[in-house]
């Protein structure tokens, strides 16, 4: 397959070629969960590398050795990844995994366990900052063109991975069905240590407060940027291109503001207002 091909979900979101065939994402849909399964959902760009790093950490106990010799793709694999197979350990517990896909696709398979889902979400306006960088240096995706042309493409959701409202709206929407934990970007940002003891509540690992203190220091954007298993360096040139724009960019809250002009952030709010503004999701940023 060619690196710039795309194929489509049963939701209609596009996926580039390079990383998805349909019988990858039949079997991500039609994936048995174990109860004792953590799956971490994001948008692209909204802190997976992040949370697949942390939650490593927690489960090692602050202790980065894996995280320093297994790369974050063979730790926390895609579901929906051509080499999701090779890379399952079948034999950890609890198994981690990573998936971008719109709700519906793994629904069905999800109501049949007590899975537990890790959703981490972020500022559209940062997200979308960050994805049309990481276009211009992901040579699957399709260059992005001007800021102001990308932009609209994802607010009207024809953007590769679809549309951000429908993905928030479809898996926060089952936050009663779900074992379901929500946590932003911004608050790992925030408050990364009580982010980490959150977490470690939620997945039933209790942590010392040496060990907090070491996943929070391992975790941080200039330790994890010099981590060679979670900054994508070990990818080869021709797939990432890291001179154009590196994998580990900015790491920052409000990159939006020295991208956006007044009319595109007038347009944004009203396209959010529009698409989030009956929900009662308790999205916690302020645009
Ligand atoms: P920027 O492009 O804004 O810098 P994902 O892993 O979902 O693809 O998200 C990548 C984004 O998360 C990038 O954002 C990256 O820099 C940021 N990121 C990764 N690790 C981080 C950390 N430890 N602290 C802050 N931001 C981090």
């Amino acid at each position: 397959m060619d690196r710039m091909d795309v194929i489509e979900t049963m939701a209609g979101v596009s996926l580039p070629g390079h990383l998805h065939t349909s019988e990858s994402l039949r079997a991500a849909s039609s994936f048995q969960f174990r109860d004792s399964d953590v799956l971490i959902v994001t948008y692209p760009k909204s802190g997976t590398t992040w949370m697949q790093e942390i939650l490593t950490l927690i489960y090692d106990k602050g202790d980065p050795h894996v995280a320093k010799s297994i790369p974050n793709w063979a730790r926390a694999p895609w579901l929906e990844h051509t080499y999701f197979k090779e890379a399952l350990q079948e034999s950890a517990e609890p198994r981690l995994l990573t998936t971008h896909m719109p709700f519906q696709v793994l629904a069905a398979a999800l109501r049949q366990s007590k899975a537990k889902v890790i959703y981490v979400a972020r500022n559209p306006k940062d997200t979308a900052v960050s994805f049309y960088h990481f276009h211009k240096m992901a040579r699957f995706l399709p260059n992005p063109g001007s800021f102001e042309d990308f932009l609209l493409r994802f607010l009207d959701g024809t953007v590769q991975y679809g549309s951000w409202f429908k993905h928030i709206k479809g898996w926060l929407g089952q936050r009663e069905e779900l074992s379901l934990f929500y946590i932003t970007y911004e608050e790992l940002h925030q408050d990364l240590r009580c982010s980490i003891k959150r977490l470690s509540t939620f997945l039933g690992c209790p942590l010392l407060p040496d060990q907090v203190e070491a996943i929070e220091q391992h975790c941080s954007f200039s330790s994890m940027s010099q981590n060679a298993m979670a900054n994508y360096t070990l990818v080869p040139h021709e797939i990432m291109d890291h001179s154009k724009s590196p994998f580990m960019r900015k790491g920052t809250v409000g990159d939006w503001r020295d991208h956006f002009t007044p009319l595109q952030n007038i347009l944004f709010n009203k396209v959010y207002q529009e698409e989030m503004g009956a929900s009662d999701l308790r999205l916690q940023w302020t645009l």
